[in-house]
Formats: structure tokens, sequence, C-alpha cells
């Protein structure tokens, strides 16, 4: 099956630079106390969740078979770019409006061509992914669980791994103040194994991080693509757009790893609740659209949900300089939910560096789109 990709619908070189970012920012607080427990041994440290995808692909083939792998009809496309170039044929499920799947029609999805599904933590949140993974368990299907946005839940999951999720994935950078960091978890660990980088490219990360301007400028006049760090960790020029091959084999940063182990993720996660549950309470009236979910669980909330009314208000609040998100680029299919939301779901940044003055900004912004 081909799959076309819709066109970038906001060009993000127009926008000015965000103030309010979607990701916090690094301070030195972030690299200590050290905290974090030995459950992190048993996982693999990626360069960034498509690589942890894409590892977790090239295990999990099926020899001799045409592997297909279901994926939801609402994503980003480096979630889809790993399967492609593993060779994997994709199909995509639809989602519903609160991004829940419905069950009676995911099961007819499960027919005997397929062989693989991924099943998405969209936003940090739950969705009715447990009956999802009943079913794809009970169908016999090899159940790849993608926590990019979940990394809470992620952790959480290792003290008791659920023997019928073959592989589970995350992202760091979505969560903590790092400029890379994926980690997968598979029960045999992946035979192909990430390395570290060089410790010249282990500096410039750093200095990227820290935006030591200066001396980037000055590793700079040694390596021109200093600035592209994430890049420049790799020779090959990848037809996919998000999904570079030559990640798979490079682990994440040194000081990554450090990061998040110095990161108290209960914290991280009371203050992201805090955040979301203050911009939900502060949004509830608001004619500008509405949250997605107005409520949190016992989950660490990677941004905000928010529906627009009118489309052209995301352009509104990037030129507010809030770095708000939004997939566009979703792969052609027959969910409707999908294709609205492509232009019309943005993700609003409710990190747990953002202090009440940027919450108070991202909500005027907002109460002023409604305004017009
Ligand atoms: C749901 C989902 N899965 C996987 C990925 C890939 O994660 P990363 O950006 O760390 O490569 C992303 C983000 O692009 C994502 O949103």
């Amino acid at each position: 099956m081909d799959v076309k990709f819709s066109p970038v619908i906001a060009n993000a070189t127009n926008f000015p630079e965000a103030v309010i970012r979607a990701t916090p920012g690094f301070g030195l607080t972030d690299i200590f106390p050290l905290w974090q427990p030995d459950t992190l041994k048993q996982c693999t440290f990626t360069r960034n969740g498509r690589a942890a995808i894409g590892i977790a692909a090239l295990q999990l083939m099926q020899q001799g078979l045409t592997n297909t792998v279901l994926l939801p009809a609402y994503h980003c496309p480096a979630l889809v770019e790993p399967f492609l170039w593993s060779g994997y044929q994709v199909k995509f499920y639809p989602v519903k409006t609160d991004l829940t799947v419905d069950l009676t029609l995911f099961q007819s999805l499960l027919t005997p061509d397929v062989t693989h599904c991924l099943l998405v933590r969209f936003f940090g949140f739950k969705q009715n992914i447990e009956q999802l993974i009943a079913l794809g368990s009970a169908a016999n299907k090899v159940i790849i669980e993608d926590c990019a946005h979940a990394l809470n839940d992620f952790i959480t999951g290792l003290q008791q791994p659920d023997p019928r999720i073959a592989a589970r994935i995350t992202s760091i950078n979505k969560m903590l103040p790092t400029i890379d960091g994926g980690l997968l978890y598979m029960h045999d660990q992946p035979t192909l194994q990430p390395q570290h980088c060089s410790w010249y490219e282990e500096l410039k990360g750093i200095a990227f991080l820290l935006r030591i301007s200066k001396l980037i400028r000055k590793v700079s006049r040694r390596k021109p693509d200093v600035l592209n760090v994430k890049a420049s960790t790799c020779s090959e020029r990848s037809v996919y757009k998000y999904f570079q091959p030559s990640d798979l084999t490079s682990a994440s940063f040194r000081h990554t790893k450090q990061i998040l182990r110095c990161s108290n993720l209960d914290v991280v996660k009371a203050r992201r609740q805090a955040n979301y549950l203050y911009l939900v309470h502060a949004l509830t009236d608001t004619t500008a659209g509405r949250c997605l979910y107005p409520a949190v669980g016992d989950e660490a909330p990677y941004v905000l949900p928010f529906l627009l009314r009118n489309e052209q208000d995301f352009q509104r609040l990037r030129m507010q300089r809030i770095q708000v998100l939004r997939w566009e680029e979703i792969a052609a299919s027959d969910c409707l939910v999908s294709e609205s939301y492509r232009s019309r779901l943005v993700q609003l940044p409710c990190h747990h560096k953002l202090k009440p003055a940027d919450l108070d900004y991202i909500i005027n912004a907002i109460h002023n789109l409604g305004e017009n």
C-alpha cells in the first residue's frame, strides 16, 4: 500500500520564535539529585522515539511473511515512517472524536493478514488502550505500545511488564528538558544495540542544550553543521522526512540519560497535572474551542489537546509566540476525524516549567481568539 501524507498547512518558518515553548527548557537543577530506579537497566536508550519504533519493528518482523501493521489514522509521520522503511505494509484504524477507538471496528480490522498493531497513548492519556491491547492479544497480533507522550506510564509499566505487549517505546525529550532521547523496552533485549556517539558529539550536544552560543560558534568553525546537532550524528540522508535510519544505531546522548536519572517524575507529573487543570478551568467558557479532555486521571499530560472552532486560530496563536503544535501531515485514510483534526486539534503547552504568568498568557491569547 502506497502511503501519501497530507502536505503541511502552515509554514513554521513564518512564525516568530516562541516565548512559550511546547517543551521545558534546561536548568542546572535538572542534573541533580540522582533519583532514578534500576528499572531503566532493562531498557535500550535510543536517539528518539521513532528510532525505538524502528528497532522494535525490525526485531519483531516475522520471517517469510508479509508483515502488516495497523496504525492509528491520527498520527504524526514519525510514527509511520519506521514501518515503511522496514518494509511493512501499513493499514490505518480510525479514531473517534475523543481519540478512543471503536472496539467492534478495531476487531473487524484484525484480519489474518495483519501481523502487528501499534497502540498510542495520545498526549499522555490512556483513551481505551487497555481494551485494544486485549483485542489485539486475543487475535494473536504483535502489539507495540507507543508511549511517546507518556514517559511516566512507560516507566511505571516497567515494574510489571505486560506479557501481551511485545515492545513499548517512549520519547524522553517530549517531557524532559533534553534535546534527544527515546527508550525501548522489549522482554528480550533487542540484538540491535545503539551505541553512544563520540565525546566530541556529546560536547556539541551539551553546548546546544546549554545554548552556549559562544562555544557553539567556536566549535562550528571546526564543523559547520554544529547547530544541526541531531542531524550531524548521521551521514546517510533519508528519503523520509522525519525518520533517519542512521538513528537506529545511535543511543541517546549520555547527558540525556543523566537528566532522566535526575528527574523526579512524580513532581513532573504533579506540576503538569496542576498546569493542565488550571488551563482547563480558565478555558471552560471560551468560544474559541474546547478542551478535548476536561479532566486528568492518574496520567501525566504531555500537552493539552484543544479543538479549535476556527482552524486559522492556530496561526494566530503561533504569531503570539506560543508554540502550539498540530499534526497536519497525516496519511490519507477514510478517518474523517483525523482529517478534521489535522487542522483543528492543537496541542497547548502545559509542561512542568511553565509559570503562572505563562499559563495566563496562553489563556488570554485563547480568550482573545474567541472574541474575534
Ligand atoms: C505518538 C508518537 N509516537 C512516536 C513519535 C516519535 O517520537 P520522537 O519524536 O521522539 O522520535 C511521536 C512524535 O513525533 C509521536 O507523537
